[in-house]
Parts: structure tokens; C-alpha cells; sequence
């Protein structure tokens, strides 16, 4: 019997494409997809080992921390600090960066996640998922610092995400074109299933919280309004709408059917310049979204242009099929 690509072999022949690749790298991504079968099994266990409800405690952001937070976070430090591929890691919930424990080697890369997206979906047993994006620590750089992670999405070396769904499955970028694999649990391994992925670039379908309508600018309250007129209206056809409230689950949607995702800038909170965190959200799925041809904007400006200031800064999104994310930019030069 034939398992088929493995992601441990894709990565290795990813490396080969690199001249004087050291390994690094790849030892990294593969202690990453460790961690993610390590929560992908907590997460699959649920209830029957304990880990769903809340911890009781709140992140930097303000935000109540689910058991699952904590516990995805800490897998993904053990997972990853001891190998000596990394300088430092940043994460959605812990308040300050981790510079790697002393008593472990130090590395050039700099790692930066989410640990678990979606969180408030996890006691409703709806798809969750893992968000990580790898930078280069600058040149010279031992004791990295917060400012050290300040580079914008443009420099990163890779994202990727994993959806805990009815598979799990891992999606990821290298900066040449964006594949995905399905975790068979039986054998452990990470199996290529959807090479080359392309976003449609046409679609009838997008994704936006409605109850958050009258916060709105007006650019997304036209587009959205527009869509709703459905053949009625300018657009002279019906359109679609889901929210499933894991941003992993709609840019996956959106990678396999094609769609919009919006958590554009609103007007609720006028301290928060959108809901969705730059580095460790927005940053890594713009990556994997423009490898796979489609678009990702504040609605002014292109997400990974941002020169972000702070490793927790909110920003607006608006990705996916290029036409459509065109169309909204192009609502807000008006
Ligand atoms: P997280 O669970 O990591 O805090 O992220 C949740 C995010 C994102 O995944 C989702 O698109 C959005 O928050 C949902 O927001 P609403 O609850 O406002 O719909
Ligand atoms: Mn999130
Ligand atoms: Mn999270």
C-alpha cells in the first residue's frame, strides 16, 4: 500500500530547493506539526479528558482564557523550545514575547502563533484551529526583543494553519504556492492531499459578523447591502452568506470554494482599530491567501505592507477571492 507524500518528506524537498539550507528550518516546521497533533488529539478528546470550559483567567487582551488556550499554548512552547531552531517565540496569549529558556541551544528563527482560533467555538464542538507564522531573527540578534518580531508580513519564511474539523488537516506556505495535508490518525503522519491550492478568484459567497452592521464604514455597509439586493440589486445575482466565528474555518472555506472574509475596521470600540491580530491572524493567512492568488487588505492598504508597532496590534481584514476583495478596496477609494 501507498501512504503518498508525506509532510515530513514535503518539507525535506522543500529544503533541498534552498541552497545551503542547514536544516533548521525544517526541524522547526516538523516540531510545529508535532505540537499540532498533539492538540489535535486534546482537542479531538474533549470532554473525556477534561479540557473543555473555561480557565478562569483572562490574556493580554482582556480576553476569558478557555482551558484549551492555556493548554494549546503550552504545548506549543514545549514543542518548540528545545531544539535550538528558535530565538524567541510570541503568542495570542501570553502578554510579553518568550525568549527561549537558557538551558536550551538558541536558533535564528523567530516563532509567532495563535495557538488556538476560534476558542469560543470549543465547548460547541465546532471547528478550532492553530495559526503560526516563522520570521528570521535579524542578523546578530541572540537576545531577541519584541522589536526584533516588528518585521512586516512580507518577510516572513512561512505561515501556516491547522483546522481541528471533521479531518484534521495542515495548511501551509513556504513562499512558493500553498498545499495542505490531511492528518491520517491511525498512521501519524501528515498526508498531502490538496497540492497547489488556488483560490477562485470569482465568488457568491461572503463571510462577515452582521450584528456589527451599524459600526461599519460605509464601503462594507454598500458591499454587504449590494450582495443582499442579491438579483434585485447592482450585482444582478444572489449571494451567500456564512459565519462560522474560527477565522481558520472561513480561510479554509475560502481556500476551497473561494469566498470574502471581513472583520473590516468598525466604530465599537474606537480604541481597536479592528478585531483580528496582525501577527499571529491576519499576517500569516494573508500569506497563505496571496500564494494562492487571492487578495488581503485593511481595505486600504495591503496586510502584509502594515509595519506593525506592537506584536498584539488589531487590524481590519478583508481576504480572498481577488475580484471581490478588489471590488471592496476599490468601494473605499471612492
Ligand atoms: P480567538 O479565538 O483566537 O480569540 O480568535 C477569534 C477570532 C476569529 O477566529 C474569528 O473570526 C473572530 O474572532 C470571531 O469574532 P466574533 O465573535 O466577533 O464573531
Ligand atoms: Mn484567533
Ligand atoms: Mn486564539
Amino acid at each position: 500500500m501507498h501512504i503518498g507524500t508525506t509532510l515530513t518528506q514535503f518539507i525535506i524537498e522543500e529544503q533541498r530547493r534552498v541552497k545551503g539550507a542547514t536544516g533548521d528550518f525544517t526541524g522547526l516546521l516538523n516540531d510545529t506539526v508535532t505540537a499540532i497533533k498533539v492538540i489535535s488529539n486534546a482537542v479531538n478528546k474533549g470532554d473525556l479528558i477534561g479540557v473543555l470550559g473555561s480557565a478562569g483567567s483572562e490574556n493580554v487582551q482582556g480576553e476569558t482564557q478557555k482551558k484549551l488556550d492555556v493548554i494549546t499554548n503550552d504545548i506549543m512552547i514545549r514543542s518548540n523550545e528545545w531544539a535550538g531552531h528558535l530565538a524567541a517565540m510570541a503568542s495570542e496569549e501570553m502578554e510579553e514575547i518568550l525568549p527561549i529558556p537558557a538551558q536550551y541551544p538558541r536558533g535564528k528563527y523567530l516563532l509567532v502563533f495563535d495557538p488556538l482560533d476560534g476558542s469560543s467555538n470549543i465547548d460547541v464542538n465546532i471547528s478550532v484551529g492553530t495559526i503560526f507564522s516563522i520570521l528570521r531573527a535579524p542578523e546578530g540578534v541572540t537576545e531577541a526583543t519584541e522589536k526584533d518580531f516588528l518585521q512586516p508580513g512580507t518577510k516572513q519564511v512561512a505561515s501556516g494553519y491547522a483546522i481541528y474539523g471533521p479531518s484534521t488537516m495542515l495548511v501551509l506556505t513556504c513562499g512558493h504556492g500553498v498545499n495542505a495535508f490531511t492528518l491520517d490518525r491511525e498512521v501519524g503522519e501528515f498526508i498531502l492531499t490538496h497540492a497547489n491550492i488556488q483560490i477562485k478568484p470569482d465568488t457568491r459567497e461572503f463571510a462577515i459578523n452582521a450584528s456589527n452592521e451599524r459600526f461599519w464604514e460605509a464601503p462594507v455597509q454598500r458591499y454587504v447591502e449590494e450582495c443582499l439586493q442579491g438579483k434585485e440589486g447592482p450585482r444582478g445575482e444572489n449571494f451567500n452568506m456564512r459565519w462560522v466565528a474560527s477565522m481558520v474555518a472561513e480561510v479554509h472555506r475560502i481556500l476551497m470554494r473561494g469566498g470574502v472574509f471581513m472583520y473590516p475596521k468598525d466604530t465599537k470600540d474606537p480604541t481597536k482599530p479592528g478585531k483580528l491580530r496582525l501577527m499571529y491572524e491576519a499576517n500569516p493567512m494573508s500569506f497563505i491567501v496571496e500564494q494562492a492568488g487571492g487578495v488581503s487588505s485593511t481595505g486600504r492598504e495591503r496586510i502584509m505592507d502594515i509595519q506593525p508597532d506592537h506584536i498584539h496590534q488589531r487590524v481590519p481584514v478583508i481576504l480572498g477571492s481577488k475580484n471581490e476583495v478588489e471590488r471592496i478596496v476599490s468601494y473605499h477609494k471612492e
